[in-house]
């Protein structure tokens, strides 16, 4: 049995053919519609979500399955003090897969450890977002033409930002990729990344100015600052609106530069861009929907 944690949970190989068999999906949706007749998904979700939950949730029912599920801590036995692991247990009884978002990093794990079926972590605090992660290897996979040699600056709240972990994680793993971190001081990217960067010798850049590096770019991953994560709503506000990408910005990008934000946006990108034909992040919504298919396909051996 095999469940998703981490992005480094499925080899290159591995996330390949899940991408492979997204794309064949998204050619031909039809052909898939009964591959999961008569499983059952559980959506766990103790912290807020709209397109993960419903992403999973649509993927299920695309596929003939059923889902079933809880969408806030409050709704669940959590409040009781069931621990995530005999929720886990529990909920094999009643489901053939899991996705799990949990504030806290590492319950899912913790999840997977008590459960008799694949659990799927769907973001762990400020951990890990895999299936954001193949969502965003896909997005830049069939809008940019290839998952090698790039620039890619990641920008926003990299402290807090699950899904800049995970994907950085992934695409250290693919030839010629250079990363520029653009966030202000107190929203850097954790030490252990830029350690393992440099471990690895892979080039990388910390900036504060998203001016300074936009021409440089073949690909912008705009973030959210994660209001959640937190400790005082007066860094918060101090920090919130600290990038917010305009036309004008855009106008230093390169004419082919992919503008990626894995949403919800709050005010880091003008909504004046989304008709430029370099937004990809409704696209990339999309793409979610595709890959969580494949995924859950591959989980249940129905691939
Ligand atoms: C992200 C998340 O939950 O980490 N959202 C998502 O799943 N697409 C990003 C965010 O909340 O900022």
């Amino acid at each position: 049995m095999r469940h998703l944690i981490d992005s480094l949970d499925l080899s290159v190989a591995e996330t390949q053919e899940i991408l492979d068999l997204a794309d064949r999906i998204a050619a031909d949706s039809a052909a898939y519609a009964h591959c999961a007749d008569g499983k059952i998904l559980a959506t766990l979700f103790y912290e807020p979500s709209t397109r993960t939950r419903l992403s999973f949730e649509t993927a299920m029912l695309n596929l003939g399955g059923r889902t079933l599920g809880f969408a806030g801590a409050e709704q669940c036995s959590a409040t009781k003090g069931e621990t995530v692991a005999d929720t886990a247990r529990v909920v094999s009884c009643y489901a053939d897969i899991i996705a799990m978002r949990h504030p806290k990093e590492g319950a899912p794990m913790v999840a997977a450890e008590k459960s008799l079926i694949p659990v799927i972590n769907a973001g762990d605090g400020g951990h890990q977002h895999p299936t954001q992660t193949l969502t965003d290897l896909q997005t830049i996979r069939s809008l940019h033409g290839d998952l090698n040699n790039f620039t890619i600056g990641l920008c926003g709240d990299l402290k807090f930002g699950r899904t800049v972990h995970s994907l950085i994680n992934a695409l250290v793993r693919y030839e010629g990729i250079k990363f520029i971190f653009i966030s202000p001081e107190e929203l850097q990217i954790p030490d252990y990344v830029t350690d393992m960067l440099r471990e690895k010798g892979i080039p990388f850049q910390e900036v504060i100015r998203l001016e300074d590096v936009m021409p440089e770019l073949d690909l912008l991953y705009m973030t959210r600052v994660q209001k959640e994560r937190f400790f005082n709503e007066e860094d918060y506000v101090r920090l919130k609106d600290f990038y917010v990408l305009t036309p004008e910005k855009m106008e230093l990008a390169k004419p082919d530069m992919l503008v990626l934000h894995p949403l919800p946006r709050v005010n880091e990108i003008s909504v004046e861009i989304d008709d430029d034909p370099r937004a990809a992040y409704f696209k990339q919504a999309q793409f979610g929907v595709y890959v969580r298919m494949a995924l859950i396909l591959t989980l249940l051996g129905l691939a």
